[in-house]
């Protein structure tokens, strides 16, 4: 079977933004990748993302810190697979065990897809759609990111399809035109 190649990063839901940024960059010596009022990614080495930040207080404004499922605390970790065909045998091995994403999507620089496990933790498993830290770094600070930073919807069955018949990775991987992906619910975000 597919495994991770690795775990990738960590994301947090706050209301503590600064100060947790602030933490971070200190402790880890973290750099800032991307930073928004609501968002923020840092890193302490050549993975684009370590750290992701989300501002609840942007986010949920009325929302408070014990609110499940927008309170605080780890929203998701996310793993890499190897390439793209590691990522979609491994969707559709557990869509054969009764285990589907809840959410699928192109973010730019990685495609993804989200699971939870039976306790509603949250976990993303993507492939790397960038070469290396620096080019993410770049496409976050592109036209193209700033008019849709979350992403755009994907049929991973599609991918599926299309992998196993041969269609080469980097179209696999190529983002598809469309809207912003909706946020749902259960990603615990709004
Ligand atoms: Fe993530």
């Amino acid at each position: 079977m597919s495994k991770p190649s690795k775990l990738a990063h960590v994301v947090y839901m706050t209301r503590r933004y600064d100060e947790m940024l602030s933490w971070y960059k200190t402790v880890f010596e973290a750099r800032v990748q991307y930073e928004n009022p609501a968002f923020a990614f840092l890193t302490y080495d050549d993975e684009h993302h370590r750290f992701a930040f989300a501002n609840m207080d942007m986010l949920n404004p009325n929302g408070t810190a014990a609110d499940p499922p927008a309170g605080v605390g780890v929203n998701h970790v996310g793993y890499t697979f190897a390439d793209v065909g590691e990522l979609l045998e491994t969707y559709a091995r557990l869509k054969d065990a009764g285990i589907t994403p809840y959410w699928r999507v192109h973010h730019g620089v990685t495609l993804s897809v989200y699971y939870r496990d039976p306790d509603g933790n949250r976990m993303e498993f993507q492939v790397d759609c960038c070469a290396n830290a620096d080019e993410a770094h770049t496409y976050m600070h592109s036209d193209a990111f700033a008019a849709n930073p979350i992403g755009v919807e994907i049929d991973p069955d599609d991918l599926l399809t299309q992998y196993r018949s041969g269609v080469p990775a980097e179209q696999l991987m190529a983002m598809p035109a469309g809207p912003p992906a909706p946020i749902p619910p259960e990603h615990g975000l709004m």
